[in-house]
């Protein structure tokens, strides 16, 4: 006998994107996203236009999550929202929503900490881009690479997490996003950079590969050593960055994918695990998802890539973790605070 499905709504708010998504157990009926553009001509994420805007945008993006799964609010099983880490007052937002909601349904309210979701996306139904690879299975490592973190996370259950290695300044997203700034280019930086990449030569400058002895990431010192080359280059050449746009974003994106992939190879040989994932807005890049394809090969690893629409912030990844902690009915009391920093998962 089937028992009836659990329906989630997840909400997530804590950056610049307000997004709700429903799902059914394990399978996504809807995963509805509002990017706010605002933020493009200021170079970056204003956090009061962005908790301004979740106001605006949190009401019909939650009506057309439940409109596309074709699901009544009163079918809900309980509300999952993201309680940190992320700006305080765009993480207030999502988080006075839900409670509202749960309190008026009469549902069970579910704190999420938003970077577990991003690893917990490999649950959803369909997630892996790879047809071909097992179903994920514990123990695994977790590259999560957004515009905030950079960790390789060694994850024995769903909520068994260990961060075994970290940035210890930058994250690999604000790396690509500073980047794109000094080359007078768009916010977030990270996709644009990936698109000339793909067109330039990896190999034409050398910037320093930062290596750190354990597990850690640094991404300052490459950030600065590129500077220092652009500055000193546009003395001799003005037009130094645009005639070598394409070559100058692909030699920093290859330092960056294979500084990341020299550090996970390095904990899979350590803490002996063949199931390797990729989680967070970086995993969206074309060749850190080439590259661990390859080495995957090479090391006989299961590999694990998101959908494109599971790397960058959604509510979907919410959801599913929503769904695995009201099977352990480890609900939230309303009056839990949000917070900007959450380190425990
Ligand atoms: O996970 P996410 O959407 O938000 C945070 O939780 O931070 O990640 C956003 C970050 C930004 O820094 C953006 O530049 C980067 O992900 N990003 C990329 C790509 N797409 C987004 N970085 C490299 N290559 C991409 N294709
Ligand atoms: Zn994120």
């Amino acid at each position: 006998m089937s028992s009836s499905p659990i329906y989630i709504l997840g909400i997530e708010s804590s950056c610049d994107d307000t997004s709700a998504a429903v799902i059914s157990n394990d399978k996504i009926l809807s995963n509805y996203i509002a990017n706010q553009e605002i933020h493009r001509q200021y170079g970056g994420v204003v956090p009061e236009l962005a908790s301004r805007n979740h106001q605006e945008n949190i009401v019909p993006v939650v009506h057309q999550a439940l409109r596309t799964a074709n699901i009544q609010k009163e079918q809900l099983s309980a509300i999952a929202y993201t309680r940190g880490p992320g700006l305080l007052g765009s993480l207030l937002v999502g988080s006075s929503f839900a409670k509202g909601l749960a309190m008026s349904l009469n549902i069970p309210l579910i704190e999420v900490n938003h970077m577990q979701a991003h690893v917990l996306a490999h649950f959803i139904d369909g997630s892996n881009i790879l047809e071909n690879q097992p179903k994920l299975s514990f123990p695994f490592l977790c590259l999560t690479v957004s515009g905030g973190h950079t960790q390789i996370v060694l994850v024995k259950n769903y909520f068994d997490f260990t961060i075994v290695g970290e940035t210890i300044d930058d994250a690999a997203g604000e790396a690509y996003d500073k980047l794109s700034k000094m080359l007078g280019l768009e916010y977030p930086g990270g996709p644009i950079i990936d698109k000339y990449a793909q067109q330039g030569n990896a190999t034409k400058f050398q910037f320093p590969k930062p290596l750190m002895p354990n597990f850690d990431f640094t991404f300052s010192g490459l950030k600065t050593s590129v500077l220092y080359f652009i500055q000193k280059e546009s003395k001799t050449n003005p037009n130094f960055i645009t005639e070598n746009m394409y070559d100058i974003c692909a030699s920093f994106q290859h330092t960056v994918v294979s500084s990341l992939l020299h550090q996970l190879e390095k904990a899979a040989k350590e803490f002996q695990v063949k199931n390797m994932c990729i989680a967070g807005g970086v995993s969206a890049n074309s060749s850190l998802r080439k590259e661990l394809q390859h080495i995957g090969i090479k090391n006989n690893w299961n590999i694990y890539i998101p959908q494109m629409q599971y790397c960058t912030d959604n509510a979907a990844m919410i959801a599913i973790v929503g769904y695995y902690k009201f099977l352990e009915k480890e609900f939230t009391h309303h009056s839990i605070p949000s917070v900007s920093k959450f380190s425990d998962f």
